[in-house]
């Protein structure tokens, strides 16, 4: 046994250590053994082996591994190519080192350095293991690049979703996609030390995964049914911010049988794909929809051939995320963002025209503006303290409190550093202030037989009330 040891020692030291190319190469390579050895025992005893480990052991290490070897090879190369050289001179090579482990002093040091070899392995692995988890968890993806992602991670944490990590949108399981998206990870933190990034961010995001992979992990619209009473309140700009109700049943459908909405458009036979000629897919001028291996093509009047060579343009197969393109980054327009505000009871309804001069205010606002703070305070202020002084006197705490929900509304929707403002990016669900559906049901997407794309109002949903300021509907519901 100690022999064993002793020759491998001498062969170690004596054959690959002999110049610092072996050395290096000798190192990198056991060392990215030995941790792929140990990323696979931790697979094995049942860890979670998530993309980044994943990545991480089974793709990098390797590399590495490899790497290693190839500069080993190379080192011993040179080692021969000398000691031809030296012999050629008539000079012997330098003799191999001999260890003598009868030597209790040697014994010691093999045995002390074997073990800080393996200690060193065993510590490395754990911390690199933990540093690839880290990597999964939103606060790296959300917070690590912190100005560029901070539209995004501030929308997240606001949103429906907030307990949903990024990674299970953004890259979802299997090797593949981490392997694409760490190639693009690589990139994305290239462009964010040299500021080379975009501003805004850039959506859709392309080469998004397919939502089948994503969302589909956790939700099964196939199995939702039946309409949903949509019940949506808006404030007027008048004095006494009226409130005004839409009452929608809107279709959502899902069984395949209904004519939903999800009915329709998740129904796995259907298939429609589009082409758009904008780069946020605002634009939508031809459509396709395969069914049953008949096709039919809708296409705009204005849609022109000539400039659009339909073979090579980039067609995209609908799924979940385009009409669900926000279920998490959700930015609200100003007069949405105070609606909401209002039905929340974060601003008091009572206030005078503090629709009107809210959505105002913000509307106004130069992004680039220095103190937007202060200029919300000073412009919500002022109205009051000209117009109603008696308000203004009385109801301070009100007003104070309107104007910190006012001031909070512009931070989680603007983002100056990112150039994100109100309108960046669009939400494609309904079509109140965005195309979103429209973009192909909107009456002018005609099939060859003159047959479009239905845009009847109840195709959709069935409209109760529009804008009512007392809708009887809401009697019966009481
Ligand atoms: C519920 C799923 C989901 C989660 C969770 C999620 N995202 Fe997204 N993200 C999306 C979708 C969908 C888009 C838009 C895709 C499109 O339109 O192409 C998007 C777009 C983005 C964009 C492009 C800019 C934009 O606003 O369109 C960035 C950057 C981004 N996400 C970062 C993050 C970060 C960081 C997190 C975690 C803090 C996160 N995402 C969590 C689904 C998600
Ligand atoms: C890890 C699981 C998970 C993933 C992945 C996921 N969701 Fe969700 N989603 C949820 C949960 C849980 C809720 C319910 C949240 C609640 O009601 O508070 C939800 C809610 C929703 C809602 C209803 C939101 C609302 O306002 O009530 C929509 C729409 C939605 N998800 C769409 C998507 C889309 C689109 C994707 C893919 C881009 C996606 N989800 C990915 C778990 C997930
Ligand atoms: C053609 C557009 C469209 C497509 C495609 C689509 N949805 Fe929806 N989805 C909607 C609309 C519209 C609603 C209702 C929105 C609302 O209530 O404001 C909805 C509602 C939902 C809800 C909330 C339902 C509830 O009961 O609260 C979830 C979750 C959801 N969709 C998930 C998905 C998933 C997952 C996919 C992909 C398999 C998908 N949707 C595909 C349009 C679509
Ligand atoms: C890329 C184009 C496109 C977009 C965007 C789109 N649709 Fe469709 N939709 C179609 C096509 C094509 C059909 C099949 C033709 C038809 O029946 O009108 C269809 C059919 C439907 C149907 C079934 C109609 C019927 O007669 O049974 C419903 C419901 C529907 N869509 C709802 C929506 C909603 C809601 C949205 C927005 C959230 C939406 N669609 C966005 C292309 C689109
Ligand atoms: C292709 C489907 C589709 C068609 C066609 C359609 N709508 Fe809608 N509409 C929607 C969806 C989806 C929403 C809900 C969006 C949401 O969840 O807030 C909506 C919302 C609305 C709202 C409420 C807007 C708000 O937020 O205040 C009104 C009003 C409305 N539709 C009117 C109409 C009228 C009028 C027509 C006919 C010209 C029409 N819609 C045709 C899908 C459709």
């Amino acid at each position: 046994m100690f022999k064993l040891a002793t020759n491998f020692y001498n062969l170690f030291f004596g054959l690959f250590g002999r110049n610092w190319i072996t050395l290096i190469g000798s190192l990198t390579a056991t060392i990215s053994a030995f941790m792929i050895i140990f990323f696979i025992i931790i697979g094995v005893t049942g860890y979670e082996i998530t993309p980044y480990i994943g990545i991480m052991a089974f793709l990098l290490l390797p590399i590495f591994f490899i790497a290693g070897i190839v500069i080993l090879l190379i080192g011993i190369y040179k080692d021969h190519i000398e000691r031809k050289r030296l012999s050629s001179l008539g000079k012997n090579q330098s003799p191999y080192p001999t260890i003598d482990l009868n030597e209790q002093h040697t014994r010691k040091m093999f045995a002390l350095s074997i073990s800080i070899i393996i200690a060193t392995f065993l510590v490395l692995s754990i911390a690199i293991y933990h540093s690839i988890h880290f990597m999964d968890t939103v606060t790296f993806c959300g917070k690590v690049c912190h100005t560029v992602m901070e539209p995004e991670y501030v929308s997240y944490t606001n949103s429906p979703h907030a307990r949903v990590k990024c990674v299970e949108c953004h890259i979802g399981p299997g090797a593949d996609w981490f392997v694409k998206s760490k190639i693009s990870g690589v990139r994305q933190v290239f462009a964010t030390m040299l500021k080379t990034y975009h501003r805004p961010t850039p959506s859709p995001v392309e080469n998004l995964r397919p939502s089948r992979d994503t969302c589909e992990q956790c939700h099964w619209p196939e199995h939702f049914s039946g309409s949903q009473l949509k019940i949506i309140t808006r404030y007027g700009k008048d004095e006494k911010n009226t409130p005004r109700k839409t009452i929608l049943n809107l279709h959502v459908g899902g069984g395949p049988l209904e004519n939903g909405i999800h009915s329709w458009h998740i129904d796995k036979t259907k298939n429609t794909t589009y082409i758009a000629t904008d780069k946020k897919r605002q634009k939508i001028e031809w459509v396709r929809v395969e069914t049953n291996g008949k096709e039919i093509i809708y296409k705009t009047p204005e849609f022109d051939e000539n400039k659009i060579d339909i073979a090579r343009a980039e067609k995209r197969l609908m799924d979940c995320i385009d009409c669900h393109n926000r279920p998490t980054h959700i930015f609200y327009l100003p007069a949405e963002a105070i609606d909401r505000a209002l039905n929340f009871g974060e601003i008091n309804k009572k206030l005078p025209y503090i629709k009107k001069i809210g959505t105002e205010t913000l509307e106004n606002l130069d992004i680039n503006s220095e103190n937007a703070k202060k200029k919300i305070r000073d412009n919500i202020e002022g109205f009051y303290k000209e117009k109603y002084p008696e308000i203004y006197n009385n109801k301070s705490e009100e007003i104070n409190k309107a104007i910190k929900t006012i001031q909070n509304i512009y931070r989680k929707n603007v983002f100056p550093e990112m150039n994100v403002t109100w309108n960046t990016y669009p939400n494609n669900i309904g079509h109140y202030k965005f195309p979103g559906c429209f973009r192909c049901h909107d009456g002018n997407h005609i099939a060859e037989d003159g047959s479009k794309i239905s845009s009847d109002c109840d195709t959709c949903h069935k409209i109760i009330t529009m804008d009512e300021v007392n809708p009887e509907f809401l009697n019966i519901l009481e």
